[in-house]
């Protein structure tokens, strides 16, 4: 690992054996290694911690306000922790014109949350994303990986009681 201030080596001190390991696969000032790092974080916590993207400024030499614009350019990218069951809906354009949007509105009032947002108990984060690749099945609904198709919005209590049994 190259040459960190005192207050990132401290917190990168105090991370996760596999954060550390991330940092030192990359070198100081590698600017390129923004998005593999940001990418790399994701997969290990979910979403991207404060502190994360503190020490990744401080190595990258990139300005922490850069990272943030990166990090909330790309859809991929999410800085709050993701619920436990993540709900995507289909925002593409065949499950738009079959009610996709509908669907949307049902699942907001039901989960009290709008798009981009994690329900209180932590169960939900919904979201809305592009093709999902199962237009045939329009409008589609992920839940936790699992696919809901041909969906109507009173279809949406049902399916949300499913995985609230499960807890
Ligand atoms: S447009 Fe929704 S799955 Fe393709």
């Amino acid at each position: 690992m190259g040459k960190l201030c005192n207050c990132s080596r401290d917190l990168l001190a105090n991370q996760d054996r596999e954060i550390q390991k991330l940092f030192r696969s990359y070198s100081p000032g590698e600017k390129e290694a923004l998005i593999p790092i940001l990418q790399e974080t994701q997969g290990i916590y979910g979403y991207l911690p404060k502190p994360i993207l503190y020490i990744t400024s401080e190595y990258l030499k990139i300005p922490v306000g850069k990272i943030y614009g990166v990090a909330t350019f790309y859809n991929q990218f999410r800085l709050q922790p993701v619920g436990k069951y993540l709900v995507q809906v289909c925002a593409g354009t065949a499950c738009h014109v079959r009610g996709g949007d509908l669907v949307l509105q049902a699942l907001e009032s039901e989960l009290g949350i709008k798009s981009g947002q994690t329900t209180q108990d932590g169960l939900y984060t919904l979201s809305t994303v592009a093709c999902l690749g199962a237009c045939s099945m329009a409008p589609v609904v992920t839940v936790g990986g699992d696919f809901h198709g041909r969906l109507q919005p009173k279809d949406i209590v049902k399916i949300l009681r499913e995985y609230e049994i499960k807890e």
